[in-house]
């Protein structure tokens, strides 16, 4: 049996995410650690708010909070609503925890013993006006590409080049505006990459087969473009301070470590929260996950594009470079963007539909649908309220809801409030349980190769063959002749039902237990259902008691539709 590593990439602090960063990270990591959880794996799926940087100070002087103060409370407030989304991590940690000042300054003090980090003097922005340098997004200015006035010190929001602060134009601080800025010569560490080029590059050779083309050929650009040595710490208050007992000198200036330094680190570190806080009685051993972990540890990462680069070329090179057996990562998950109407999903425009907007109209389980059904997988995506509410009505209200709806509703009147006996199963049954099994089969084989787009299709496709057996028996006609007959085929679909309930899980827990409470069945779990169980459909035996749950899915009505266009907008604005 394996043992499952899954990680998301961490959300960033300054901000409720939108459905966007919702899709391409957490979800699918979560519906892959659900599936992999039901069919008996040893799963960890290990998840935190990315705490330190510009965006997070700056963030937190906009609201008048500490900067820790402001971390706790949005950690909290993602929290929430990553809990509402039914997001299930073994644990939901903070890039600001001990653990992470501890492993991240011992990474740095390895890779300055192994000659991957030198000092260098460098020339920053420094504000007299604020008494300090001004690193990343703390200097804005214009764009000396694209003309863009709003561009920010670390990469320009039009263009999306990445920028250095001394870079802009008409340069201004973003604190005090100040546009007194003069260029300081201070010292800062740099993580030799280029020494590491090669080593990674054999890393990268030994996985990319196995990758998927997105996350490949990003890699493989990166690594064609060359890797550059890079400054990992900032003049900042807020951030893992650079260890005083091996950089005296930076450590007394308050030096701390770039955000994209510690940020990765932080998978591990997080797993060590995870295991400082068991509960009484329980141990849970971090470093079996991450140091000198054997072969049945698998470590799958999930990632929205921009951030391949970090994880398949600058993260290994830090690992390859402490020269310890940490593990890394062994397939990449990258999805593209989900656009709104065609255009960007923006957090700084707010232009889009926010995750805590989104519980606010409808519960996580229609979200969840529809956005894996919709994953950018293989190119972007775009979500729009027309696409939205037609796939609500049609596979999860229609499709799936009705079904279970009718079925037992029907049932309930004609034979009571307990599986019906009667009937022997015929060739239509068998046809059944054949294209079941075979559909069943296609959905795992899809599921494990993390294609969640056609893991949905293929789980509508059974949801679709109850729906198919239901018209063709008929059992409202049949039960007017063939009462055994009628019996026969509603215990069938009451099986389908409690399939459903089953394989349903991943995308929409909340609605496969309220469908797996239907039916009083002796130690009833969510364990994943075998072939034969598929086949056969008799799991669920004549006489197990159930109940007809309320409606599962609303159907979304063309004022619903209308509402939502009017609150959020259905269409872009022009850029
Ligand atoms: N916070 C980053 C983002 O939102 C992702 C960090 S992933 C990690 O793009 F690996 F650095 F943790
Ligand atoms: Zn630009």
């Amino acid at each position: 049996m394996a043992r499952h590593l899954i990680t998301s990439a961490l959300p960033y602090i300054n901000g409720i995410k939108h459905l966007g960063n919702m899709v391409g990270s957490m979800l699918p990591a979560d519906v892959y650690s659900r599936y992999l959880r039901q069919r008996g794996h040893d799963v960890l799926y290990i998840c935190a708010t990315d705490e330190h940087g510009t965006p997070a100070e700056l963030a937190a002087k906009e609201q008048g909070l500490p900067v820790d103060v402001f971390c706790a409370q949005a950690h909290d407030a993602q929290k929430a609503v990553y809990d509402g989304f039914d997001l299930a991590f073994d644990h939901f940690g903070r890039s600001s925890s001990p653990q992470n000042v501890e492993i991240t300054q011992h990474f740095a003090r390895r890779l300055h013993e192994n000659g991957f980090i030198e000092e260098r003097s460098i020339r920053q922005v420094y504000s007299p006006a604020d008494g300090r340098f001004l690193p990343d997004r703390y200097v804005e200015g214009t764009c000396p590409h694209c003309g863009y006035d709003k561009a920010r010190g670390d990469q320009c929001e039009n263009c999306t080049r990445v920028l250095d602060p001394t870079d802009l134009l008409d340069p201004r601080s973003a604190i005090s505006g100040s546009t007194d800025l003069e260029v300081r010569e201070t010292k800062h560490l740099f993580l030799l990459q280029s020494k590491l080029q090669h080593e990674v590059e054999e890393w990268v050779a030994r996985h990319e087969e196995e990758w998927p083309h997105l996350a490949a050929s990003i890699a493989r650009k990166w690594l064609t473009e060359g890797l550059h040595d890079r400054s990992i710490t900032r003049d900042l208050d807020w951030g893992v301070p650079v260890p005083a007992d091996t950089w005296p000198e930076l450590a007394a200036e308050g030096k701390v470590f770039y955000v994209w330094f510690d940020a990765p680190i932080e998978y591990i570190a997080a797993t060590k929260e995870w295991a400082d806080s068991a509960p009484d009685g329980e141990t849970r051993d971090w470093r079996s996950w991450w140091y000198e972990a054997d072969d049945t540890v698998r470590y799958t990462e999930f990632m929205a594009k921009d951030n391949v680069p970090f994880h398949t070329v600058m993260f290994p090179a830090t690992q390859l470079g402490v020269r310890e057996p940490w593990k890394k990562v062994d397939y990449v998950k990258a999805f593209n963007w989900l656009t709104y109407y065609g255009g960007k999903f923006s957090t700084s425009q707010k232009r889009g539909v926010f995750t805590d907007q989104a519980l606010d109209i409808l519960p996580a389980d229609y979200w969840r649908y529809f956005l894996i059904a919709n994953a950018p997988e293989s190119d972007d995506s775009s979500f729009t309220w027309e696409h939205f509410t037609a796939t609500v009505n049609k596979d999860l209200a229609d499709t799936l809801g009705n079904f279970v709806n009718r079925v037992l509703s029907f049932s309930k009147k004609r034979f009571g409030e307990e599986v019906p006996a009667g009937g022997e199963p015929g060739e239509a049954e068998t046809r059944l349980g054949e294209e079941i099994a075979s559909l069943l089969a296609e959905y795992e084989s899809q599921m494990e190769a993390k294609q969640f787009r056609k893991a949905a299709a293929a789980l509508r496709a059974l949801w679709s063959a109850g729906n198919s057996y239901l018209e063709e028996k008929a059992p409202w006609l049949e039960i007017k002749t063939d009462k055994d007959g009628a019996a026969l085929t509603l215990r069938t679909a009451m099986n389908l039902i409690r399939l459903y309930a089953v394989v349903s899980e991943p995308f929409i827990p909340a609605t496969s237990a309220a469908m797996r409470q239907v039916f009083s069945l002796a130690d009833d779990t969510a364990a994943w259902v075998s072939a034969e169980e598929a086949r056969a459909l008799t799991s669920v035996p004549a006489g197990t008691p159930f109940t007809v749950p309320p409606v599962l899915f609303a159907k979304l009505t063309d004022d619903d539709l209308d509402a939502y266009k009017e609150r959020f907008g259905g269409e872009p604005e022009s850029a």
